[in-house]
């Protein structure tokens, strides 16, 4: 992907040197563009020196009637030579020129030369941002097409506390990502996505869970929602930021997130369960702090509700893909529990690999279909696994088809 990063003068143009590297991390090239109020904040060699290329700092240059010349048209040359352009921070003045076609300088002048997507990360003080010019500026720049990825909230440079902070770099860059994702071939899809562990409670203060941190789940959710499906992730407890353009459930124990599933099943037309769902939750919890004792003490528990198993008696004509975590007999085991819970396809994956699997940020999963094939994919980050099992369910469900 070819992306213009627009740096405004605001305080968060430090982040955007972090942008340009979690930009070029993705494998993108990167045209950084300082607003001169950026260029006090930040000097343009960081930028050329994370982007290996030479940074726009104005509209024409030193004055020399050659470079003016040159840089006259240069707008125009980047606005066609890029696909996406990101202006992060966006501050509440470039909003505004923005919104009123204002072009004193080579951003603005760009903005208004560039057919491609427009990605405004807006980030100023808390009362800048919630003052009526500023959201008007906001609503006529959404109404047009612009994507805004709106400010965070937190404790902010000027010691205020409240929306007006620029999310996290990496998130900036994965939204880019998923809104400026050429392929769009989940497009009127939607995905129910399960992920993370539950949380089954023994009293107020303690429960019994499990160590999936929800990468897996989440990398399938980004995957999904960067091919243009709508997306519901339904996650347990875990410490990971939403991604961009999905809509999140958040649920505890595995009864919240059974209701969850069933809510939403009528919505889907894929399901992908790849949350590590406690098999058993404690009889009784305790209403209050159990007190320690010295005597040995037990847990009365029951199994859950198997989720995957109940979506499997209603999927219909949906497709349904039940993960198997294992640590021996990865193919039999993952057939077993596509047969018993009717899933389409099972994702299996060895837990007990040094590497994968929990917590890990890359996986190695088997495939089993249902119309008898077995997939091995190699080692990958669980983004790149996540593709693959889209990729792989697409062809399965046209060959489920044809067969019926
Ligand atoms: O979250 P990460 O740290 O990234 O780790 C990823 C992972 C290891 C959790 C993931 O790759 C994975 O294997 N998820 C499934 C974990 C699991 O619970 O497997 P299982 O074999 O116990 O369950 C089989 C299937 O039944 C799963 O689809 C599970 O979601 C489902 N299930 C299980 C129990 C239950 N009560 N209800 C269910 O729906």
């Amino acid at each position: 992907m070819k992306v213009i990063l627009g740096v405004g003068g605001g305080i968060a143009a430090y982040k955007a040197a972090e942008l340009a590297r979690a930009f070029m991390e993705r494998g993108a090239t990167v045209q950084v563009v300082l607003t001169a109020s950026a260029g006090e904040f930040i000097r343009p060699l960081t930028f050329a020196a994370l982007t290996n290329q030479k940074v726009i700092t104005d509209l024409f240059g030193s004055g020399s009637a050659d470079e003016v010349l040159s840089s006259s048209v240069e707008h125009i040359r980047v606005a066609q030579e890029n696909d996406v352009l990101v202006v992060a921070p966006t501050t509440a003045d470039l909003l505004a020129k923005f919104a009123s076609g204002l072009a004193p300088d080579f951003l603005t002048t760009l903005y208004l030369a560039f057919t491609g997507k427009v990605i405004l990360a807006p980030a100023m003080n808390t009362n800048m941002w919630h003052h009526a010019a500023t959201q008007d500026n906001v609503e006529r720049l959404a109404a047009r097409g612009n994507y805004i990825l709106p400010p965070d909230e937190g404790l902010l440079a000027c010691g205020t506390t409240g929306p007006g902070r620029l999310p996290d770099p990496a998130w900036i860059a994965e939204a880019v990502v998923t809104i400026g994702h050429p392929r769009k071939d989940l497009d009127g899809e939607t995905i129910l996505i399960t992920a993370g562990p539950t949380q089954e409670a023994i009293d107020p203060v303690r429960f019994i869970s499990n160590h999936s941190s929800g990468k897996m789940g989440y990398a399938i959710a980004a995957a999904a929602a960067c091919r243009g499906a709508r997306v519901i992730l339904i996650s347990g407890p875990v410490d990971l930021p939403q991604p961009y353009g999905v809509e999140l459930v958040a649920v505890t124990s595995a009864a919240e997130m059974r209701d969850a599933v069933m809510g939403h099943l009528s919505d889907a037309t894929i399901i992908v369960k790849s949350a590590a769902v406690a098999d058993y939750h404690v009889a009784n919890p305790a209403p209050q702090k159990l007190k320690k004792t010295p005597a040995r003490m037990s847990l009365e528990l029951d199994p859950t509700v198997d989720i995957l198993a109940e979506v499997g008696r209603n999927k219909g004509d949906r497709l349904l893909i039940g993960f198997a975590a294992e640590t021996q007999n990865l193919v039999s085991e993952g057939r077993r529990k596509m047969e018993t819970k009717n899933a389409d396809m099972v994702v299996a994956n060895l837990v007990s690999t040094e590497g994968i699997g929990f917590g890990a940020d890359v996986n190695e999963v088997t495939l089993v279909l249902r119309t008898g094939g077995v997939i091995q994919l190699p080692r990958a980050t669980k983004r790149a696994v996540a593709d693959e099992i889209f990729d792989h369910a697409l062809k399965l469900r046209l060959a489920l088809h044809a067969r019926s």
